[in-house]
C-alpha cells in the first residue's frame, strides 16, 4: 500500500509548503497530496483552507489576497519557529520541486462555495501545460464533480479521482460518468464489504486521512491502493516501504 504525505507531510513541516515536499522527498515518499486555489488574482495558490487565519500570520479570506501579498505571508511560523519565512506556494513552483525530487503529486482541486470551477480548473489546467508538466506524475481529485468534468476536457491525460467522504450507493455510475480511475474516501466510512466491491470493479481504492498503524493495516488487507497520512514517518518506522 503507498503511503501518500497529506498536504506534503503535514506531522512534520507546515502543510501544503514546499518545506513539506523537502519533508517528503527525506522520508522517500513516492507520493503527496495538496490542495489548490485560487488567489484574488486568479493566480493557482497550494492551501488549504478558505481563511489564511489557521496556517499563516494573516487573516481574512485567501480569496482577498492577490498572489504577491499571499507571497508576504508567513505559512510556516504558526506550525514551529524553525519554519518562520515559509511562504504559501505558487502551484508552478511546487509542482518544479516535485518533478526536480521525483515526487508524484496529488492535486485536490479544492472549491468553496463562492468559487468559481471552470476558472480555476483552467488555471490549474494552463500552469500544467505551461510548465510541461509530466502527466503521468499528477493524479487530479476533488469533491466536486464539475471539476473532475472539466479536467476530462482540459487535461485528458491525467488520472481522475472522485472524493467522496462517504461512498454512495451509485459510487460506480459515478466514476464512470467521470472517467475516473480511483475512488478516494474518508477511511471511517469504508467497509471490506464495499472495498471488495470497488477493487473488484476494477478502481484504485485510497483512503484519507490515516493517521493510525492499526487502521491502516486493516485498510492494507482490504485491498486499499494508497492511504494519505500526515505521519508516514510512523508507518516507515515500522518497517512499511513508501510504495
Ligand atoms: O484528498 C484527501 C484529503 O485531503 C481530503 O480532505 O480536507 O484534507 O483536503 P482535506
Ligand atoms: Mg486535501
Amino acid at each position: 500500500m503507498i503511503l501518500c504525505g497529506h498536504r506534503g507531510v503535514a506531522s512534520l513541516a507546515p502543510e501544503n509548503t514546499l518545506a513539506g515536499l523537502q519533508a517528503a522527498h527525506r522520508l522517500g515518499l513516492e507520493w503527496v497530496e495538496i490542495d489548490v486555489q485560487l488567489s484574488k488574482d486568479d493566480q493557482v495558490v497550494v492551501f488549504h483552507d478558505e481563511k489564511v487565519n489557521r496556517c499563516t500570520d494573516g487573516k481574512g479570506w485567501l480569496r482577498q489576497y492577490d498572489e504577491d501579498e499571499l507571497g508576504q505571508l508567513d505559512a510556516g511560523g504558526w506550525f514551529a519557529p524553525a519554519f518562520t519565512g515559509e511562504r504559501i506556494p505558487k502551484l508552478q513552483d511546487y509542482l518544479a520541486l516535485a518533478a526536480t525530487l521525483g515526487i508524484k503529486v496529488n492535486i485536490e482541486l479544492k472549491l468553496y462555495p463562492q468559487d468559481d470551477a471552470a476558472l480555476l480548473c483552467r488555471r490549474v489546467s494552463e500552469v500544467i501545460t505551461q510548465q510541461a508538466f509530466d502527466t503521468g506524475s499528477l493524479l487530479f481529485s476533488s469533491f466536486e464533480p464539475d471539476c473532475l468534468r472539466l479536467m476530462q476536457t482540459l487535461q485528458p491525460d491525467i488520472a481522475r479521482a472522485l472524493l467522496e467522504e462517504r461512498i454512495p450507493g451509485d459510487w460506480q455510475a459515478r466514476l464512470q460518468r467521470l472517467d475516473c480511475t480511483a475512488l478516494h474516501c474518508h477511511h471511517r466510512h469504508l467497509t471490506r464489504a464495499l472495498a471488495q466491491e470497488i477493487k473488484a470493479a476494477g478502481y484504485r481504492l485510497n483512503c484519507y486521512t490515516v493517521n493510525h498503524l492499526g487502521k491502516a493495516t486493516t485498510l492494507a488487507e482490504w485491498g486499499v491502493d494508497m492511504i494519505f497520512t500526515d505521519t508516514p514517518q510512523h508507518y516507515l518506522a515500522a518497517g512499511w516501504l513508501p510504495g
